[in-house]
């Protein structure tokens, strides 16, 4: 291989792998793409769909929490397994799993509690930038459940605010990839849990749930 022809490989690679890094935040699914809603001053985030594009959200799959609790206490720390479901990957061998997962005061759209890694999920902690610098995001590591089938769960852990601070939101983003190394070929999920706090009725209708906010 000429000098010339080395140089040129070099830069090629350094493009690619730049790309790569800047699109991906290091290997990791980049910050703040739970599809959480506009709340307040905090705008509305964007979805593993922004870059992963190839077919429309939430097809023949799901991402949940399984079981959650309905209530929580002021401090206490809960263990949440999230689940992504789809059989769209069946056929592909290398089929990789990936989520987010984010807490939001529903009423400030600041992030809410705090998240924890539970040693053996292969989970990573993020922090978001700019205007989501104060939510915080447990996602996908070093366990994609490469070639499982669904559907796959991640545990981790999430405590309760000091003090109670009404319902609390949770939005998640599931994607259950073709394994093929690319953005393309990958279906994305979306989901969302409001978690109640123990002092504020339940209100069963919509129209009663309106009329809370205003007692
Ligand atoms: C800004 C663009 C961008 C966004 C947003 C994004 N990704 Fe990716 N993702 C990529 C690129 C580029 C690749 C392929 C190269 C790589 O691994 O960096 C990729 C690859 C992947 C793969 C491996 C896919 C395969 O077929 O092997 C997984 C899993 C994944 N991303 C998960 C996620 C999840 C989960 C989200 C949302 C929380 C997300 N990504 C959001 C750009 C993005």
């Amino acid at each position: 291989m000429s000098l010339r022809i080395l140089a040129r490989f070099g830069v090629s690679l350094f493009l690619f792998f730049g790309v790569v890094a800047a699109t991906m935040d290091d290997g990791n699914p980049p910050r703040s793409r739970t599809g959480a809603p506009a709340v307040a001053s905090v705008p509305a985030e964007g979805l593993c769909m922004d870059c992963h594009d190839s077919f429309s959200v939430n097809l023949g799959g799901s991402v949940s929490l399984i079981d959650p609790p309905t209530y929580y206490s002021a401090g206490a720390t809960y263990t949440l397994t999230l689940q992504v479901a789809s059989n769209q990957t069946a056929s592909n061998s290398g089929r990789k799993w990936g989520f987010q997962i984010t807490a939001v005061d529903p009423v400030t759209g600041n992030g809410i509690g705090t998240f924890a890694n539970i040693t053996g999920q292969g989970t990573t902690i993020t922090t978001g930038r700019n205007a989501f610098s104060t939510r915080q995001y447990v996602e996908v590591g070093t366990q994609n459940h490469e070639g499982g089938a669904s559907p796959v769960t991640w545990q981790l852990q999430w405590t309760a605010p000091a003090q109670e601070a009404g319902s609390i939101h949770f939005y998640f983003s599931g994607m259950a990839s073709d394994g093929s190394g690319g953005n393309e070929g990958d279906w994305v999920y979306q989901g969302s849990y409001v978690l109640q706090d123990r002092t504020t009725p339940l209100v069963p209708t919509s129209l009663g749930r309106l009329k809370a906010r205003y007692r």
